[in-house]
């Protein structure tokens, strides 16, 4: 064979790979980021195989401690990465040949870069849902802290974005922990089907050698080997899960991004965002702009894609590994990162917002929040439910057209609406009564709030005490 061409697999080739192929089809420029999970796999690999006789102790270790010494060469950023050994598998492998020799080309035995790749990148997701799972546990315990000192502040409700209902801000912010909650069960359920482990599909259909799969799923953390070869090899269905786990967590932090803009604006004045979380403007002086909640509801975008990007990239394709499949790295890595961006922003903002609590109040009283107290007090007088809606309706009119809310009518101005109207009215008008009314589990009620708030600790202590 006079041409050169590639050390792993030119062996049937009789002419090099195109210079612009070559850099079309190599992974390495991403895929280095795998590399440390990389060296893991192998290690747990090597040592698998000399248990089971297939390298000596002595090759076993040589091969342990250059690749050891490769981990500290990329940690150092010191790897001579090359584009011509195409990914980060065949890169780190032919370091390790130059390093300690023909042992080196040993490591190979028994598996392929297929069952490789697609342990790598379990290995990497594991690791990665591990940080994202502590960030939002942060996140979740700023909120329900958050919430507990909020309890008894009182806004406005909100439907259609027009004034509904007075409820309490810490009651607010618990359906907010509500669903960051729900995101955080989803990904624990997505770890568990991401920890299984691809190792000893080898290609596609398994291998010859005497491999003991328990051994290296045991070195490695993983729950147990994959029970199929075909399917361990090529589904990344555990990629997409945790893609649309991150999409439903950036929807909901979008919600609460979009809230947390709305409530900053002069015309809310609802909270401040300490400016360190805030940016100016170039020109106009006065601005103080909510960029982190905007950038988050942003960002919310590009995951999206990713998973419409993953989704596709899985469709159709026959079993079982397909070069397709090395187009999930950058999306999933762009999806780890935004996610992890995000949390923290928010884990480290959501403690330090500013409840405003007297513009909040205001608010409450403008709009005719209780109005619904008022057809339920006069359903309580024996009035029909239909014809209190009516009579407060009628009231509201009237309100509106001599500027007064309703607690602010005198009670004569009231009975001109119905008889069934007492001087009692006022105790359920007030705010604070239309709020402490709704007093029962998933209820607004500043005492329910608190209730709410302690069984969301316990819930969060119960979740990260579990062994991950
Ligand atoms: N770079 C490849 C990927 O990311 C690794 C597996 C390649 N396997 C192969 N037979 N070409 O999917």
């Amino acid at each position: 064979m006079t041409h050169s061409t590639n050390q792993s697999w030119g062996g049937r080739f009789s002419e090099p790979t195109d210079a612009f192929v070559e850099r079309f089809t190599a992974s390495v420029n991403f895929d280095q980021r795998l590399a440390l999970h990389d060296i893991r796999g192998s290690i747990a690999h090597a040592t698998m195989l000399a248990r089971v006789g297939v390298l000596s102790d002595a090759e076993r270790d040589s091969i342990i401690s250059g690749l050891e010494d490769i981990a500290k060469e990329i940690d150092a950023g010191d790897f001579p990465w090359s584009i011509a050994l195409e990914d980060v598998h065949m890169n780190i492998e032919a370091r390790l040949t130059d390093m300690i020799g023909v042992t080196g080309k040993k490591l190979h035995t028994g598996r392929s870069r297929n069952d490789q790749i697609a342990t790598d990148i379990r290995l990497f997701l594991r690791d990665e849902i591990d940080s994202i799972d502590l960030e939002l546990a942060r996140l979740r315990h700023g909120l329900i802290e958050l919430a507990a000192r909020q309890a008894d502040t009182i806004m406005p409700g909100f439907t259609h974005l027009q004034s509904a209902q007075p409820v309490t801000f810490g009651h607010h912010l618990l359906a907010w922990q509500e669903m960051i909650t729900r995101d955080h069960e989803r990904l624990r359920d997505c770890r568990r089907r991401v920890n299984i482990m691809p190792l000893g599909a080898a290609a596609l259909a398994g291998t010859t050698y005497p491999v003991d799969r328990h051994v290296s799923a045991d070195l490695l953390g993983f729950d147990r080997p994959a029970d199929n070869s075909l399917d361990a090899v090529s589904d990344r269905d555990f990629a997409i899960e945790f893609t649309a786990f991150a999409s439903m967590l950036l929807m909901h932090m979008s919600r609460m991004s979009e809230e947390l803009v709305l409530w900053t604006s002069a015309q809310f004045d609802f909270i401040d965002l300490p400016d360190r979380f805030c940016t100016g403007s170039s020109i106009m002086p006065q601005k103080k702009n909510p960029d982190v909640p905007e950038l988050v509801r942003g960002k919310t975008g590009r995951v999206y894609g990713h998973l419409m990007s993953l989704l596709t990239l899985m469709k159709s394709q026959p079993l079982a590994y397909n070069k397709d499949n090395q187009e999930d790295k950058e999306p999933l890595f762009d999806t780890v990162d935004t996610v992890k961006g995000a949390l923290r922003a928010f884990a480290d903002m959501i403690p330090a917002v500013e409840a405003k609590t007297d513009n909040m109040y205001e608010a409450a009283r403008r709009g005719f929040s209780t109005a619904t107290d008022l057809a339920d007090y006069l359903v309580r007088k024996g009035v029909a439910f239909r014809d209190a809606h009516e009579i407060v309706g009628q009231s509201v009119a009237h309100g509106i057209q001599h500027g007064k809310d309703l607690a602010e009518m005198s009670l004569a101005e009231l009975q001109q609406f119905s008889s069934s109207i007492d001087a009692d009215v006022f105790e359920i008008l007030t705010l604070e009564g239309s709020v402490a009314a709704r007093n029962h589990i998933g209820g607004t009620a500043p005492d329910q709030v608190r209730a709410a708030a302690q069984r969301a600790r316990e819930s969060l202590a119960t979740m990260t005490r579990q062994e991950v």
